[in-house]
C-alpha cells in the first residue's frame, strides 16, 4: 500500500485527504512508477477547485519525476530502474502511480529527479512562450506580468539571455527579491503601473506575457504597444477583461491557450533538450524549492492561495 491525495469535492486545500491505495501491475504500455518528486503547479489548484471541472474522486497533480519499477507488456523504451520525468499527465500527487510509457522523458544523467519535477512542465510553458506564442527577438522589450510565478521568473530570466529587456511584476512584498533578475522590478498592484511601464518604454512593450489575469490586464493593455503581442499564459487572479475589439483596432495580437499546442512531435524533443540545457548552462540561476511532505499537499495548496511561496514547489512521498 502506498499514499496517495485525492478529493472527492471541489473546495479549498481542506478536500485534500491523504489516502492509501494499491497501485497494482502495470498493463499494456504502461509503467509503474516510484516518485521521488511531484511538481507542484498552480493548475493543480484549479483543478481542486473545480473551476475546469474534473471527474471526482480525482488524484491533483500534473507532473513528477521518479524511478521506473516496473514495465507492462510492449514497452520497449524503458525498463526497471530507468530516471524518468513527465509533464501534464494527471494524477501525479501519489507515491507511486501507473503512467502510459508514452507520457516519460528520460532524464540525463547530470538532471536529478528533484531538478526535473522542479523545471519540467514550468520549463517547458516558458519555451512554448518563447518560442511558440511568439518568437522572442534580441532586443525587444517584454512585460513579465507575475515574474515572481514559478513560470514567469524561468521565463524572465530566459529571455534576459536571449537578449530581450524585461519588465518583471510581482506582490510588493517580491519585488526586492526580483530586481536581481529582470531589467526593471514594479509592483503588479501599483495604481500607475502602466504609467511607469510607459516611462521605461515610451512607445510600449513589444510583448506582455501575462501570468495574473484579471488583476493586472488592464496594465497590460494599456502598455503594449501598438502592433505588438500579449499573450495569457495564465490568469492566477480570475479572468480577465480582455475587449479584444480594442486591441485589434491597434493590431495588438492576444495569443493564449494551453503550452502543449507548441510541444507535439520534434517540437517536445526540442523544447525538452532546451529545458534542460538552461538548467545546465545556469540561465534558470538558483531555484528556490520548497519541499513539503505529500502527506502535506494541503499546505502547499494553502500557501499558493496565501502568494507565500517564490520559486518552485516539489511534494516529497
Ligand atoms: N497556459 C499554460 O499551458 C500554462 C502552463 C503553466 C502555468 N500556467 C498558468 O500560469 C500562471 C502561473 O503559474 P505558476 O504555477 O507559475 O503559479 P505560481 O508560482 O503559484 O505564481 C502565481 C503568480 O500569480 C501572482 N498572483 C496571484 N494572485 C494575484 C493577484 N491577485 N494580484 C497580483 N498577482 C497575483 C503571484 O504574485 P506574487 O507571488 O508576487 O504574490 C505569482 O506571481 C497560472 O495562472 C497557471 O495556471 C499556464
Amino acid at each position: 500500500m502506498s499514499t496517495v491525495i485525492r478529493f472527492h469535492a471541489h473546495g479549498g486545500p481542506e478536500v485534500l485527504r491523504v489516502e492509501r491505495q494499491s497501485v497494482g501491475e502495470p498493463g499494456p504500455g504502461q509503467v509503474r512508477l516510484r516518485h521521488d518528486a511531484i511538481g507542484v503547479n498552480f493548475i493543480d489548484t484549479i483543478f481542486r477547485q473545480g473551476i475546469y471541472p474534473v471527474a471526482l474522486p480525482s488524484v491533483p497533480g500534473v507532473e513528477g519525476a521518479g524511478v521506473v519499477e516496473a514495465v507492462g507488456p510492449g514497452v520497449e523504451k524503458f525498463a526497471a530502474g530507468d530516471r524518468v520525468a513527465y509533464f501534464l499527465s494527471p494524477g501525479s500527487y501519489a507515491a507511486h502511480r501507473l503512467i502510459e510509457a508514452e507520457a516519460l522523458v528520460r532524464l540525463p544523467e547530470d538532471v536529478s529527479t528533484e531538478q526535473a519535477a522542479t523545471v519540467l512542465t514550468k520549463g517547458l510553458t516558458a519555451w512554448a512562450a518563447l518560442n511558440g506564442f511568439h518568437r522572442l527577438q534580441a532586443g525587444e522589450t517584454i512585460l513579465v506580468q507575475g515574474a515572481s510565478s514559478s513560470v514567469g521568473l524561468l521565463l524572465a530570466r530566459w529571455a534576459k539571455a536571449r537578449g530581450a529587456t524585461v519588465i518583471g511584476t510581482a506582490g510588493s512584498n517580491k519585488r526586492d527579491a526580483l530586481r536581481a533578475d529582470v531589467d526593471h522590478a514594479l509592483v503588479s498592484s501599483d495604481k500607475d503601473l502602466s504609467a511607469q511601464i510607459l516611462r521605461i518604454a515610451p512607445q510600449g512593450v513589444d510583448v506582455v506575457y501575462e501570468f495574473v489575469g484579471k488583476a493586472t490586464f488592464a496594465a497590460s493593455k494599456e502598455s503594449v504597444r501598438d502592433g505588438g503581442t500579449i499573450v495569457n499564459i495564465g490568469a492566477a487572479s480570475g479572468a480577465p477583461d480582455i475587449d479584444a475589439p480594442s486591441l485589434a483596432a491597434r493590431g495588438v495580437k492576444v495569443l493564449g491557450g494551453p503550452m502543449a499546442q507548441h510541444l507535439k512531435g520534434d517540437a517536445l524533443v526540442e523544447a525538452t533538450t532546451a529545458v534542460f540545457q538552461a538548467l545546465r548552462a545556469g540561465t534558470f540561476g538558483q531555484i528556490d524549492i520548497t519541499r513539503y511532505p505529500l502527506s502535506e499537499a494541503a499546505r502547499a495548496h494553502e500557501d499558493i492561495a496565501a502568494r507565500r511561496r517564490s520559486g518552485s514547489a516539489v511534494l516529497v512521498p
